[in-house]
């Protein structure tokens, strides 16, 4: 919804007053919180908890199905099919780019018996030998009687929110868009709010956990699939992975009533006990769960099992939301990590556009990856925002600390391991009110200049204290995991990306300085010229050269960067990527490849010498540049 402009909002609004005023309470309190500018430091508009918003998102999923459609004109046929099942509140149309477009319409009804009406009325598939199973998940076929071709003629005045819903902004159009802007401030709002993951992105994802959650529910009644991580905490763009976590324990069914039912019983149920320890059996069930969405869930594909991670996780591919799902099972201080994310966010209005800038600009120069390896993670960089914006004079956000001091009695939660996540989780309680006015530029600023002169080699980041401290161990990048303070939540960091980081920042600080001491940019040069964020984000033409480039191919072998094969030899089959963003990702990261090769072959000065380009000019203190 925040991607979409105001009018169309406007449009939402109308026709949700008509359909449900219900509804209509909950987008006006969405809307306002999206399209406010106001901070929690001025009057603002009511915070919406974590657990609401879950809560919201979690019904509205169970009210909604997803149909297959020819394209976006099949809706007033299928409108005037689905409103016999009963009253549908809104509409959304999305397409999947593969070879073909694959169109897609999401329906939200009025409740959610109406939802399961239409999904028990659908038919079966008689041409396919697979074992049917229920789903938010259909397809629309064509109308066989005339009376269905009749009724389907009929007109409607209902019409789709969205269409093509889910398309990002590609680059070009949003660099436009940013070299339009007013100033810096305008540029860094404006790539929240055209990047950030939109009203249809949060409704796919939480339908993708219905269906998980759906498939186990009939041994399990209380299983819960909550998805986490950037899907909901208000820092995922267009397009981000969905982090998933499948939740059996007692907290799920812990509600009051579940625990009078427990205490007032006779009847009681068999259980199997665990018989092996903890990670173990989670594992084991995790092989099963895998098994099941690989063989029998619609839609899961390409499913991978990594279950000897510290955290074991399935991925998958699903091809009718087109969407990467990482599904955990026994990951919760993750998931309440994501509920402190969350409530930074809602804070104060300056952190999301202040760390999408910051994301945007670790990606343009590399130093984010999509694929994990060495190289700092778009969590840890959040956390750095983060810290950056506690340890000011006048703090912006408070300490985790302090949030775990004013935790109530309802704030408490332990996991399975007894890790102790409990903090205040009530944002209009919490008694934090930051009176520091800077506005967005000037803190990129400062974010960057603090960071060119943070002592990585001695210091640890702290976001529970809100200070810097001593060091624990020798790792490159420390950052105390706020919620298991032994562990360091940038652990995989090479010492070699971390001096990548400190030179970034400071070349950042010194490219944006010149941008801050002259705001304002004629309007004649305004459209044309790379000016404000934009000359951040600028690819800076140096080569990245990195031992695993060498050792440990990641996602292409390097025998693919070349068309190297002998003519009579057939030509390796291409490899298939059901994902654009994967798809397009490995393009750049081969062209990139081929570059640095290419460059490689004609200096024979070998990776040496290329690697020398990559030491780029470095300031110190203020103002001044040195080599
Ligand atoms: P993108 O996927 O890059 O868009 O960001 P993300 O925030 O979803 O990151 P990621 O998928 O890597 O992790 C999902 C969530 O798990 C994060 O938002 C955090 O809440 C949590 N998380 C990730 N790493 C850690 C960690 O080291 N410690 C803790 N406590 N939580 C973590
Ligand atoms: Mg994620």
């Amino acid at each position: 919804m925040q991607a979409l402009s105001r009018p169309l909002a406007g449009a939402i609004m109308q026709s949700l007053m008509r359909n449900n005023a219900k509804q209509f309470i909950f987008w006006s309190k969405h809307l306002n919180r999206t399209c406010s500018s106001k901070t929690i430091a001025t009057e603002g508009p009511e915070k919406l908890p974590y657990n609401d918003l879950m809560q919201q998102r979690q019904q509205q999923a169970t009210r909604s199905i997803v149909v297959q459609v020819q394209s976006e004109k099949s809706f007033p046929e299928l409108y005037n099919y689905c409103a016999s099942f009963g009253q549908i509140l809104s509409a959304h149309h999305y397409r999947i780019q593969h070879e073909d477009d694959q169109h897609y319409i999401l329906l939200e009804f009025a409740s959610t018996q109406e939802a399961s009406t239409a999904i028990s009325a659908s038919a079966y598939n008689d041409e396919l030998s697979g074992v049917t199973a229920h789903s938010p998940f259909l397809w629309f076929r064509a109308a066989s009687s005339k009376r269905e071709l009749k009724a389907a003629a009929k007109s409607t005045t209902a019409a789709l929110v969205v269409i093509g819903g889910t398309e990002m902004l590609d680059n070009n159009a949003l660099n436009e868009l940013l070299s339009e802007s007013q100033n810096l401030d305008q540029q860094i709002l404006l790539l929240h709010q055209r990047t950030q993951l939109n009203d249809l992105g949060v409704r796919l994802r939480f339908l993708a956990a219905l269906q998980v959650q759906q498939a186990v529910s009939g041994m399990f009644p209380f299983a819960n699939a909550q998805p986490f991580g950037s899907s909901v905490n208000g820092f995922g763009r267009m397009g981000c992975d969905l982090d998933l976590i499948l939740r059996f324990d007692r907290e799920v069914i812990g509600t009051a009533a579940m625990q009078r039912r427990n205490n007032d019983a006779r009847l009681v149920f068999h259980t199997k006990e665990n018989l092996t320890n903890g990670r173990t059996q989670t594992q084991r069930q995790m092989e099963s769960v895998g098994d099941m969405l690989h063989l029998f869930l619609p839609g899961v594909c390409h499913v991978r099992r990594i279950l000897q991670a510290r955290v074991p996780i399935i991925k998958y591919h699903h091809e009718h939301l087109n969407l990467e799902v990482d599904l955990s099972m026994s990951n919760l201080t993750g998931f309440y990590m994501s509920e402190l994310l969350y409530m930074f966010g809602e804070f104060d209005e300056r952190v999301r556009p202040l760390t999408f800038c910051i994301r945007r600009w670790a990606q343009a120069c590399g130093l984010t990856n999509p694929s994990p390896g060495r190289w700092i993670t778009n969590f840890s960089l959040t956390c750095l925002v983060i810290f950056f914006l506690q340890q000011m004079k006048q703090p912006i956000l408070p300490t985790i600390n302090a949030l775990m001091k004013s935790a109530t009695p309802e704030d408490i939660r332990l996991t399975e391991d007894g890790i102790n996540c409990s903090f205040a989780r009530d944002l209009e309680r919490i008694a934090f009110r930051s009176s520091n006015t800077t506005n967005a530029s000037e803190l990129l600023l400062q974010f960057f200049e603090f960071y060119s002169q943070f002592d990585f080699h001695n210091r640890a980041i702290s976001l529970n204290e809100g200070r810097a401290i001593a060091k624990p161990d020798h790792s490159a990048l420390y950052i105390v995991n706020p919620l298991e303070q032994v562990l360091n939540v940038s652990k995989n960091i090479s010492h070699e990306e971390c001096e990548r980081l400190r030179i970034e920042v400071r070349n950042a600080a010194w490219v944006l300085e010149s941008e801050v001491e002259q705001p304002s940019v004629p309007d004649s040069e305004r459209a044309e010229a790379s000016w404000g964020i934009l000359r951040l984000f600028k690819a800076n033409g140096k080569s990245i050269i990195r031992p695993n480039m060498f050792f440990k191919p990641r996602m292409v072998d390097v025998s693919e960067l070349f068309d190297n094969s002998a003519p009579d030899e057939p030509p390796a089959p291409p490899v298939e990527y059901k994902n654009d963003n994967v798809k397009r990702e490995v393009e750049s990261i081969k062209a990139q490849a081929r570059g640095h090769f290419r460059q490689m072959r004609m200096n024979a000065s070998t990776a040496a010498g290329a690697a020398a380009t990559t030491t780029a000019p470095v300031k110190t203190a203020k103002g001044r540049r040195s080599r």
